[in-house]
């Protein structure tokens, strides 16, 4: 049974009092929802003021990104270790914004995925395709090759695939329902041939201008696990939406 997750990345934004203003709308909002996963996931100065906030609730913590090192002289950077101390569950790694501004590679992923593993935490993996791969039809030669480079020497356990196509990240084009649902099948399939049956039990969320809007019908695609959601989660209201987004056939 995979159960629905939905994720809200806030990217570089939100001060603590607002990311506390934001936790203090929505949580009302969604404390009866049951057989959904939902995470925050707030930039670092905010992670442990909304750890005390979110306590007790149905909402977890995540963090943005996470260093592989276990501590030492690498300043600015945050071990998995520090992340599961400030109160978080998951991390995501490798979104496309760090591979495309900060160098991430498919090797610093992996590194980062097993020290987060180590560490306790579970890890959100983001895989996608820019425009161009994607109209040179290698869209699935490259989400092949960052799950098998990003998975190497991995258990599955633990870990859920966020399939972010980069031409849909805040843009407002999102990929067609059949587009997303297309490569949710096709990366599942890649994860039957790495992993056999528990492919089957690995949650793959779509992320890339998902709103309040097109919620329904992307989650009503079978192979649709949840969502990570960018520029839509930063207002309370648009994420108790897609939070409680119903699923249509559109
Ligand atoms: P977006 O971002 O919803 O603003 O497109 C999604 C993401 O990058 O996780």
């Amino acid at each position: 049974m995979r159960i629905p997750l939905i994720v809200a990345n806030w990217k570089m934004n939100k001060t603590v009092p607002e990311a506390l203003s934001f936790a203090g709308e929505f949580l009302p909002e969604v404390k009866d929802i049951t057989g959904r996963d939902i995470l925050i996931a707030p930039p670092f100065t905010a992670l442990l003021s909304m750890a005390g906030m979110l306590k007790g609730s149905n909402v977890l913590l995540s963090a943005q990104d996470v260093f592989y090192e276990e501590k030492g002289a690498y300043t600015g950077q945050i071990s998995a270790s520090m992340l599961k101390d400030a109160g978080c569950e998951f991390v995501i790694i490798g979104h496309s914004e760090r591979r495309q501004h900060f160098g991430e590679t498919d090797g610093t992923v992996n590194k980062k995925t097993k020290a987060a593993l180590k560490a306790g935490l579970k890890v959100i993996l983001c895989i996608g395709e820019t425009l161009d791969e994607r109209n040179a039809g290698r869209t699935f030669e490259v989400t092949g090759a960052q799950l098998k480079e990003g998975l190497k020497e991995i258990d599955l356990s633990g870990i859920v695939i966020a399939y972010e196509p980069v031409w849909a990240i805040g843009t407002g084009v999102t990929a067609a329902p059949e587009q997303a649902e297309e490569a949710h099948s096709r990366i599942r399939e890649d994860l039957r041939t790495l992993y056999g049956r528990q492919a089957d039990e690995t949650r793959i969320l779509y992320g890339g201008s998902v709103t309040p809007e097109n919620v329904d019908i992307l989650m009503a695609q079978p192979d649709m696990d949840g969502a990570l959601v960018g520029g839509a989660s930063l207002k309370a209201v648009s994420f108790v939406r897609i939070v409680k987004y119903k699923k249509t056939g559109g």
